[in-house]
């Protein structure tokens, strides 16, 4: 867990390094990142699965040089999703083939640099791709390393947004009438591609295993389909991530080692039941990795009280910093961190600065009835999809991204400044 503590002041620790003195050296808003935390994340799910598994982090959640290092450090492979992604891993020598390639649409020019690069695996998503990425890596004189994406028709009991293996969305391939029998047999057709398995995700911020069990019988079942087929036995199957976090003292989520023994356990299972050998597993969390890790920290602007209703408190930030509770209804609790307070909570909203009454980054939440501006308060496991979904709505600045460790600090993502927007607006 972050190392969060107070001082005799009452003002909040982490990392060993005070909250007030974060905010007066780097400014507010900020993410605020726990180093050990993360790292320690990490080496839970490495542990977990063991040697006979792979664990890619999902760099959508949040990617940066440091965190791409952390991960090489701890034994994590990565999973990227665009060129850019792909780009930061590649900055910082993480070798290409710890790298899976992700996307339902990826470009010429970025598969070209993926096979170039020589990452350890393309997720193939459509028909189209399986023949755009096979010609490519045989122009290259390569063959590439792919695992096909299917969906499994499973409804995750999460957002719609966010969940993805129902028919209906456009990722992967179905297994729904034989159409991702047909793409592995395409692709073990092609000379430019070494098929090495079959991919699953079935969404995001999921608690309930049975989603993974039934996807695994229906991934197992097309394994039988290929080996009775082709004779050939994929030697690997990935399930994706999802796993959810603790956002509210609501949320139970599950340990990496709970959940590496429940997966474990179904595929095998389901792989004698099938006769076949256990594929090699692999699995992709981002949120149960970082999501926890990072807090933000915001300065209290105004207070303003709505008779009868509930206190709106503004903050210096908001939905350019966060996103997820416009976009997902999300929850998020909030905590006043630069001192104590023994007044009345109240009822609260905590709002950004964003000119759209939408724009909430708590909904509900109660606060000390003395609160001021200038005072600081932080929304907890704002680790995942908060800054990698930061945007410059309203020409905002984007926060810094800062990792506290032995107390001491250090940006690992430098705020924006006017001049980042200016160079780029040439018009
Ligand atoms: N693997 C694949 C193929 C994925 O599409 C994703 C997430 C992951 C792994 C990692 O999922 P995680 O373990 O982080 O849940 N912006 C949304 C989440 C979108 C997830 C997209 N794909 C949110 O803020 O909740």
């Amino acid at each position: 867990a972050q190392t969060v503590g107070r001082d005799a002041d009452g003002v909040v620790t982490v990392g060993g390094v005070d909250v007030k003195t974060l905010a007066e050296q780097i400014g507010t808003p900020a993410y605020v990142l726990d180093e050990d935390d993360f790292r320690a994340r990490a080496r839970a799910w490495r542990t977990a699965f063991g040697p006979d598994a792979d664990v890619f982090y999902a760099g959508k959640a949040f990617l940066s040089r440091a965190v791409v290092r952390w991960l090489h450090e701890e034994g994590l492979n990565l999973d990227v999703c665009s060129g850019g992604e792909l780009a930061t891993a590649l900055s910082v020598g993480m070798p290409a083939d710890r790298i899976a390639f992700h996307g339902n649409n990826k470009s010429t020019r970025e598969i070209e640099r993926a096979v170039e690069a020589g990452v350890g695996r393309i997720v193939l998503d459509s028909f189209q791709e399986i023949v755009r990425v096979a010609h490519i890596a045989q122009s290259h004189g390569k063959r590439q390393r792919v695992q096909i994406r299917v969906t499994v028709g499973v409804e995750a009991h999460t957002h719609e947004f966010i969940a993805t293996a129902h028919e209906d969305q456009k990722f992967g391939i179905p297994l729904a009438g034989g159409q991702a029998a047909e793409a592995v047999r395409r692709a073990l057709q092609l000379d430019g591609l070494d098929v090495i398995g079959i991919h699953s995700h079935i969404g995001s911020q999921i608690f309930d295993m049975s989603g993974f069990e039934v996807a695994a019988h229906r991934v197992v079942g097309l394994l039988k389909d290929i080996r009775d087929e082709h004779g050939v036995e994929l030697p690997e199957i990935d399930l994706g991530g999802g796993l959810g976090i603790a956002y509210t003292s609501d949320d139970d989520p599950r340990e990496p080692h709970e959940i590496a023994k429940a997966l474990t356990e179904i595929v095998t299972r389901e792989c004698e039941a099938a006769r076949l050998r256990t594929p090699r597993i692999s699995v992709e969390p981002g949120r149960a990795i970082v999501g926890p890790t990072a807090f933000t920290l915001y300065e209290v602007g105004t207070v303003k009280p709505l008779d009868g209703l509930r206190t709106y408190v503004s903050v210096d930030g908001g939905m350019s910093d966060n996103i997820r509770t416009a976009l997902y209804d999300a929850e998020y609790s909030v905590a006043l961190v630069s001192r104590t307070s023994d007044a009345e909570p109240m009822l609260t909203r905590v709002v950004g600065k964003h000119c759209e009454s939408g724009d909430i980054v708590v909904k509900d939440a109660f606060l000390p009835g003395d609160l001021a501006p200038g005072d600081l308060i932080a929304v907890p496991a704002t680790g995942a999809y908060c800054r990698s979904m930061a945007s410059n709505y309203n020409h905002v600045l984007r926060p810094p991204v800062v990792a506290v460790r032995d107390g001491e600090s250090r940006v690992i993502v430098r705020r924006e400044t006017e001049d980042d927007l200016l160079r780029l607006d040439v018009g």
